[in-house]
């Protein structure tokens, strides 16, 4: 079957290759599995949700708008602008904000829009931090990019070391994914840090898009974001978030990863072409969702309550393995990177002592041409489950690691 190449140059997602690694193997204990390798959020939502769907339950019969209706885009507008401390009317809904089916669709579809043919005399670049959130990589490659993999390891605070990367590859690039909090490793970017990376965007025209999936979960700094980051620095030559857009999810902050809902917004003209692109091939948006999303973005409450259960989660696992493999109790997010010497054997070694499933960080990162894989020695641990469950595991862990 005649097939585009580039697609053998992806690798396994990480979740086959956990299948072709454990799943040959039975637990040698009686104890109920737990998953904690998928970053699944197991609270329920807020009724709101429910309630809202209900009520526009007559909506299902009609075709939704590709970008989005004007009341969610207000909503996120509203939301980015109280968030971050923007000036009222900085971002406008219908110029700054298009609603998508779950940012996934949106972080993929990007590469294919502002990736060129060439870029700085050479194949263009999109830089990936590494690890990686498999969307990233997957769409540079399929755009016909060059991945450049920028570690980030324990040495540089698993923040990609922005004054390391050379002009030569930044002459290159087109895009730059980013992701605060970090899947997987919980590194909040600072402002400072956030407006280096635009500086960098802008002296050397690509794009920078922030992911900012985890922003509403985090132990007791609010992640600054970079919209914010351009308030701070000032506008480009056309507009306040010029070569910026950050992407926005209701998966994490509102636990509702099966409602397919979150946004991207940030440079006008950016948006613009955005949304041109998803005319021809994104994914509408059914009404009632799009109902739903905007009473979630405009309710506070449940993501107060949300945070506050997850900091418990994370007191639970820091009086369990504090001290142990590098734990450290991360910024945002809802995982803990440990370092365990060899992830894969370890991952091997939980499932098959303990029925626990963890991520081995290796599948998330790859070997980016330093001889190392940033990942490899890790294991990724959602903290997602409820309290009893999460001392149920860690006693597990302690016993068998
Ligand atoms: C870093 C990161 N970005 C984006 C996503 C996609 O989220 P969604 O498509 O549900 O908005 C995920 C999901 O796990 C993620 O971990």
């Amino acid at each position: 079957m005649p097939l585009n190449p580039q697609l053998d140059t992806l690798s396994d997602y990480p979740f086959e290759s956990l299948r072709t690694l454990l799943n040959p193997v039975t637990p040698r204990v009686n104890d109920a599995p737990i998953a904690m390798s998928v970053g699944e959020p197991q609270h329920q939502p807020p009724a709101l949700l429910t309630e809202t769907l209900a009520a526009h339950a007559h909506e299902w019969n009609k075709y939704p708008p590709m970008q989005g209706i004007p009341e969610l885009r207000e909503a996120a507008a509203d939301w980015l602008t109280m968030r971050y401390g923007l000036k009222p009317g900085a971002v406008d809904g219908e110029r700054n904000v298009l609603t998508l089916a779950g940012t996934k669709e949106g972080l993929y579809l990007l590469a294919g829009l502002v990736v060129p043919r060439r870029k700085g005399g050479g194949r263009p670049v999109v830089l990936v931090p590494n690890p990686y959130y498999l969307a990233y990589n997957g769409a540079a490659t399929m755009a016909g990019a060059d991945a450049v993999f920028l570690d980030a390891t324990v040495e540089n605070r698993f923040m990609p070391d922005l004054a390391a990367i050379p002009s030569s590859t930044l002459e290159r690039t087109a895009l730059f994914y980013l992701c605060s909090p970090a899947n997987p490793q919980g590194t909040v970017a600072s402002l400072d840090y956030l407006k280096q990376a635009i500086g960098l965007a802008r002296r050397y025209d690509f794009v920078l898009a922030v992911d900012e999936c985890y922003a509403e979960i985090y132990d007791t700094v609010k992640p600054p974001g970079a919209l914010e980051a351009c308030a701070a620095l000032g506008p480009g030559a056309n507009s306040l978030f010029e070569r910026v857009v950050v992407f926005h999810s209701l998966s994490k902050r509102s636990s509702a990863a099966g409602l397919r809902s979150g946004f991207i917004a940030g440079d006008p003209e950016l948006i613009s072409h955005f949304s041109h692109l998803r005319s021809y091939g994104g994914c509408q948006v059914p009404l009632p969702i799009q109902a739903a999303a905007t009473a979630l973005w405009r309710d506070e409450a449940h993501v107060i309550e949300n945070r506050a259960k997850y900091r418990r989660k994370f007191d639970i696992a820091e009086a369990a393995i504090a001290g142990r493999f590098g734990f450290y109790r991360p910024d945002g997010g809802f995982f803990l990177w440990l370092d365990v010497g060899d992830g894969e054997e370890a991952a091997l070694r939980l499932w098959r002592d303990a029925a626990i499933r963890v991520l081995p960080g290796g599948y998330t990162a790859r070997d980016g041409g330093s001889g190392v894989n940033p990942g490899q020695k890790y294991i990724r641990l959602a903290i997602v489950h409820d309290d009893a469950t999460l001392e149920a595991a860690f006693d597990r862990i302690r016993r068998v690691l």
